[in-house]
């Protein structure tokens, strides 16, 4: 299964990432993920990235496209994978089709925005592994702590309210033309984010269920 999970951000791509990487045994390579390594560890890359995520722009296309190309090659993505925060732009989605891998689906989860804001200011990460939580959606089984490695949660500095708003300003203006793109190619699948994590699940895993 070659997956790209597209849509706003918040709308709970790496939430169901997690879950239909479990289930198929396929890598998540999260774009996002990979940027906060690079800025955690003080990489060139990651002191270029820092000043663009911080304020909720996206990271130049070119720097993108070189993690990706990168990432594909190595051999745990063999028996597929799934994107999670890439493609993001028209240029990055032409990039991808021009490296010849051949996306089975690209599943779009669909959340409206004020139901972004309100939900981001109950996320929390871990500062050191980087697993995602909710204050009340998805709780850690003690307090402030991570389940996987006991690190500290905290809110990540693109959650306040007013990056969350530049995100989302971001997202429709930039992210959003992908709809269209993948519609005309036939792999759009459209899933209605739920209030609950495992509701938003069941319809994911209904629309995959065709791609086993
Ligand atoms: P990135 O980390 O990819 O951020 P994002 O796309 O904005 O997505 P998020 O991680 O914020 O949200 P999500 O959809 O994964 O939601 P989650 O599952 O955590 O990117 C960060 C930055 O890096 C970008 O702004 C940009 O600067 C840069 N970048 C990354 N990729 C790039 C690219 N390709 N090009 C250029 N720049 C790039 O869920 C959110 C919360 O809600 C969690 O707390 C979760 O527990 C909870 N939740 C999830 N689902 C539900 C539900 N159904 N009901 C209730 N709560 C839920």
């Amino acid at each position: 299964m070659k997956l790209i999970l597209l849509g706003a951000p918040g709308a709970g791509k790496g939430t169901q990432a997690e879950l239909i990487c479990e289930k198929n045994h396929i890598p998540t390579i999260s774009t996002g993920n990979i940027l906060r390594e690079a800025l955690k560890s003080g990489t060139e890359m990651g002191l270029k990235a820092k000043t663009y995520m911080e304020s909720g722009q996206l990271v130049p296309d070119e720097i993108l496209i070189g993690i990706i190309k990168d990432r594909l090659q190595e051999a745990d993505c063999e028996n597929g994978f799934i994107l999670d925060g890439f493609p993001r732009t028209i240029p990055q989605a032409e990039a991808l089709d021009a490296m010849g891998i051949g996306i089975d689906a690209v599943l779009d989860i669909e959340v409206a925005d004020e139901a972004i804001v309100t939900r981001m200011s109950g996320r929390r990460v871990c500062e050191n592994c980087g697993s995602s939580y909710h204050l009340l959606y998805k709780q850690p089984k003690v307090e402030g702590k991570c389940d996987q490695c006991g690190g500290t949660l905290v809110q990540r500095k693109d959650d306040h309210p007013d990056t969350v708003k530049e995100r989302l300003e971001v997202y429709h203006t930039q992210t959003e033309p992908l709809k269209e793109f993948y519609s005309k190619q036939g792999k759009l699948l459209v899933v209605h984010g739920q209030e609950e994590i495992e509701a938003t699940s069941r319809l994911v895993e209904e629309a995959l269920e065709g791609l086993k």
